[in-house]
């Protein structure tokens, strides 16, 4: 049987941070509420765009991999925060690579964006139209978010991680995997302004107004990500028992502490990272997946659960059988531009750049 083992990885999060009393500053806020509600007590806010966060992410990935750019089969990119529809994101990352034999597609789920990205990736290994890939999570939310919405204004940031996949023989990579979606319950999560329906409207591209129910959305991402779970074990054939860690989007700290209780698993098997980056959405499982490598978290020839949920409402998990390598065979110079500006400087000059505009 052909599998898609997963040989490289890399993250690269933008270096300016926002903290919870930067936000305390210009929204009725506070850290206490964020931090209890929540689990975040900051996020990166970019100073470039998606696309070359996603590439220095890939450069890293191929480094780790030992590879070139010119290995890459096929890149998919998921986010939502494409700087571009037309032409799509991926081609831009191929460009900045140099990976001039790869295939390059976009994939739009909202959160679980990386995770669907994986399954396209695993898949197209598996079924032989290509040998390798790259797979993408990346999102800079921070240029549409509506910052006068506290409701929403504290849960994201921006960053980015890729993988390496390459077919291989033996058991590795994507195992199994689940997906789906509540699209009747799409309009709980909304992001008015942001499409297409909205072109020639006399809207400003960018001014956003999030239509968010917190609690059902909180309700439905715990529903979701378990039937997801239970899916994806009961195909592979393994019980909670068997799953060495958890890895879990990052939304909510209590949304993944009810998940993990449904499942009834062990809390010691999860990876949190959520205090340091918020919700990345379509970045947020894949820049825990791979911080949760780096930090020697996943056991050598263990199985990983990887829960997810977002916009649409789509739900996702992946059942991983990792390697027997979490070290890196290399790494690369490539890096982002210097920031010389911190997190609260960058968000107030969004801020005033839409007042601008609408002014
Ligand atoms: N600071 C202070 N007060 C706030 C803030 C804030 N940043 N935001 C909202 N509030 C207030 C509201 O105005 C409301 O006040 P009121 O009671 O006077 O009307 C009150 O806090 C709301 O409190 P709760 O409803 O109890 O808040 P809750 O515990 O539900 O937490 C939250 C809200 C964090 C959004 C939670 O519902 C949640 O995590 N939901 C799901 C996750 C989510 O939506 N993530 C977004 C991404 S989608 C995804 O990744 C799947």
């Amino acid at each position: 049987m052909t599998y898609a083992a997963i040989t490289g990885w890399g993250k690269c999060l933008p270096p300016a941070t926002l903290t919870n009393d930067d936000l305390a500053t210009f929204l009725e806020t506070d850290d206490e509420w964020i931090t209890s509600r929540t689990g975040m007590k900051e996020r990166r806010i970019s100073h470039v765009t998606v696309s070359e966060l996603a590439y220095v992410a890939c450069a890293r990935a191929l480094a780790a991999a030992g590879k070139t750019a010119e290995d890459v089969d096929l890149i998919v990119f998921g986010s939502t925060t494409f700087d571009e529809l037309c032409p799509n994101a991926a081609s831009n990352v191929q460009r900045l690579l140099g990976a001039k034999n790869a295939a390059c597609m976009d994939v739009s789920t909202a959160c679980t964006g990386g995770m669907y990205s994986l399954s396209v990736a695993t898949s197209m290994i598996k079924s032989g139209v290509v040998k390798s890939a790259l797979v993408i999570g990346a999102e800079t939310i921070s240029p549409i978010m509506d910052w006068e919405n506290r409701d929403v204004a504290v849960l994201f940031g921006d960053g980015s991680a890729a993988l390496y996949l390459e077919q291989s023989d033996e058991e590795s990579g994507v195992i199994t995997e689940a997906l789906g979606c509540y699209g009747e319950s799409r309009d709980i999560l909304s992001v008015e302004g942001w499409g297409m329906k909205y072109a020639n409207k006399g809207r400003v591209l960018g001014q956003t107004n999030w239509a968010f129910l917190g609690q059902e959305i909180f309700k439905k991402a715990v529903a979701g990500m378990a039937q997801a779970c239970d899916k994806a074990l009961a195909k592979a054939e393994l019980s909670a028992e068997q799953i060495t860690s958890v890895v879990p989007h990052q939304a909510n700290l209590r949304i993944i502490d009810t998940l993990v209780k449904r499942l009834k698993m062990d809390k010691e098997k999860v990876f949190v990272n959520i205090h340091k980056y918020g919700n990345m959405s379509a970045a947020t499982t894949l820049v825990a997946f791979v911080e949760a490598i780096e930090e020697s978290f996943i056991a050598k020839d263990s199985y990983v659960l990887l829960p997810a949920f977002g916009g649409g409402l789509t739900w996702s998990a992946h059942v991983v059988k990792w390697g027997n390598r979490n070290h890196a065979l290399a790494t690369t110079d490539v890096k982002l531009p210097e920031c010389d500006k911190s997190g609260l400087e960058l968000v107030t000059d969004i801020i005033n750049a839409k007042k601008s505009v609408t002014n």
